[in-house]
């Protein structure tokens, strides 16, 4: 059994033009909400079994109503909704205790962020490909931009693009080495932005998956304009 983890219980402050608007994953991307477009592709997918959403302690009623109105039944019986914590990585760790409660947990996990609405079914297969056969990957992509360091303004030291990659989500892994990692990493206090990092922290390889350039991940107000105009040339396309 294949589960995902679509973390969307952030506050989106980056994207916030005022303080009282909504969180960025329930604004619309041609006319659905920014969560849904990636809920809809992992709950149609084949090989995804059981999805756990992380959202808003507030929002949990709402989300519920929404997947249950909008998705058809064979998609939103496979979804629990799920409350979520101060930070992405706690979000995520709810989201995992919740599939350790199941009578039968999964044998994998992908995490997904819900702030990445253009995930398709083929980068689905890739990660499930790879995370049966490695037992943990991430998705990431070439960096083609020079990256260097920089202090008060002033570039420093250049970084050898070569060596570099730019991390995506899905992130998937063995549900058990997923979860006692977040739980190792919860007791140690240690806190990052992501689950490969904590993967790793707990010893574990994690392997790459080559990913695309389209699958956005909104922060900024620009990302959403961005994602309106590849929504319209990947709709084309397919
Ligand atoms: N996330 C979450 N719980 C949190 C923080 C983040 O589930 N406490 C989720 C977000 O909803 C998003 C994903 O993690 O889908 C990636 O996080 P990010 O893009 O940083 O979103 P936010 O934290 O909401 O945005 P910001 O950092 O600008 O406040
Ligand atoms: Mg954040």
């Amino acid at each position: 059994m294949i589960a995902a983890v679509l973390p969307a219980a952030g506050a989106g402050e980056r994207f916030k033009h005022s303080p009282t608007d909504a969180p960025k994953q329930f604004i619309g991307l041609e006319g659905r909400p920014i969560y849904l477009w990636s809920l809809s592709t992992l709950a149609a997918h084949e090989k995804i079994d059981i999805i756990v959403v992380v959202v808003p302690q507030l929002s949990l009623d709402a989300v519920q109503a929404e997947i249950s109105r909008v998705l058809p039944a064979n998609q939103s019986e496979k979804i629990i909704v799920t409350a979520g914590g101060k930070t992405r990585q706690n979000s995520v760790h709810n989201g995992l205790e919740r599939l350790g409660e199941l009578t039968t947990p999964p044998a994998y996990v992908m995490v997904h962020d819900a702030a990445r609405p253009l995930l398709t079914a083929k980068l689905i297969d890739q990660v499930v490909e790879s995370v049966t056969a490695n037992g943990a990957c991430t998705v990431a992509i070439p960096v083609t931009d020079t990256i260097k360091k920089a202090r008060d303004n002033v570039v420093g030291e250049t970084l050898d693009r070569s060596e570099l990659v730019q991390i995506q989500t899905p992130q998937a892994a063995r549900f058990e080495w997923l979860l006692q990692a977040h739980r190792k990493a919860a007791a140690e206090n240690f806190g990052t932005t992501d689950d490969s990092t904590i993967l790793e922290h707990s010893g574990h390889k994690v392997h790459i998956v080559t990913g695309s350039p389209y699958n956005v991940k909104i922060t900024n107000p620009e990302d959403l304009s961005l994602c309106q105009s590849l929504a319209s040339v990947l709709e084309q396309r397919s």
